[in-house]
């Protein structure tokens, strides 16, 4: 119980502290969701209030990952899975917050923060892809959705342990679950460029 339950709470808690939400909702008096593709995330923060504050919530979505991560370190003794499995939390948190009504953001900032804190090789690969994508072709969505399919296949060329793999797949799901939308108008050639 200690070492699943309590940490894992406290990282759900924790990813669902939605930035672009309280930014928007702060400086601007509006609600991010109301606003371009209605999601509370970085890449929707640059639509409503710009550059700078987009990297802003990204960075402090991504440290969410690492803080979610760190609390699963602190309640295991440093067990990965356990680890892991608190990012992941942090995921779901920030997707689906408790405190917005579940109605939260794409969770790409905090998958980033996990997975950089916990497997830096896989997303150094992942992220030059995602970054490469998002140059190439200006949609953020696609960017997002390559990095996390990019992580599980680096992981598994780079000899990480088999748990990592398996439940970086999950975040996969979870992204592209949160990105139907984004599917769905990027076939369409609707989707939003930056
Ligand atoms: O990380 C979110 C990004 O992949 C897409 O965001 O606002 O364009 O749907 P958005």
């Amino acid at each position: 119980f200690q070492t699943w339950v309590i940490p894992l709470i406290l990282s759900y808690l924790l990813g669902s502290i939605s930035f672009s939400y309280l930014l928007t909702r702060y400086l601007k008096g509006v609600d991010i969701r109301d606003y371009g593709s209605g999601n509370a995330g970085a890449t929707n923060t640059m639509r409503v209030l710009g550059k700078g504050p987009a990297l802003l919530v990204f960075f402090l979505d991504a440290f969410k990952g690492i803080g979610a991560a760190g609390i699963g370190y602190l309640f295991s003794e440093g067990n990965q899975t356990v680890m892991m499995a608190c990012g992941i939390a942090a995921i779901v948190g920030h997707n689906w917050p408790i405190f917005l009504r579940f109605r939260g953001g794409k969770g790409i900032a905090t998958t980033v923060g996990v997975t950089a804190f916990l497997a830096f090789s896989a997303a150094l690969v992942a992220g030059v892809f995602a970054i490469l994508f998002i140059i190439l072709t200006r949609y953020v969505s696609l960017g997002s959705l390559i990095y996390t399919c990019v992580v599980p296949v680096a992981m598994l060329f780079l000899d990480y342990p088999a748990t990592f793999i398996w439940l970086s797949l999950l975040i996969t799901l979870m992204a592209v679950i949160r990105h139907k939308q984004n599917i769905i108008n990027l076939f369409k050639g609707q989707e939003r460029k930056i």
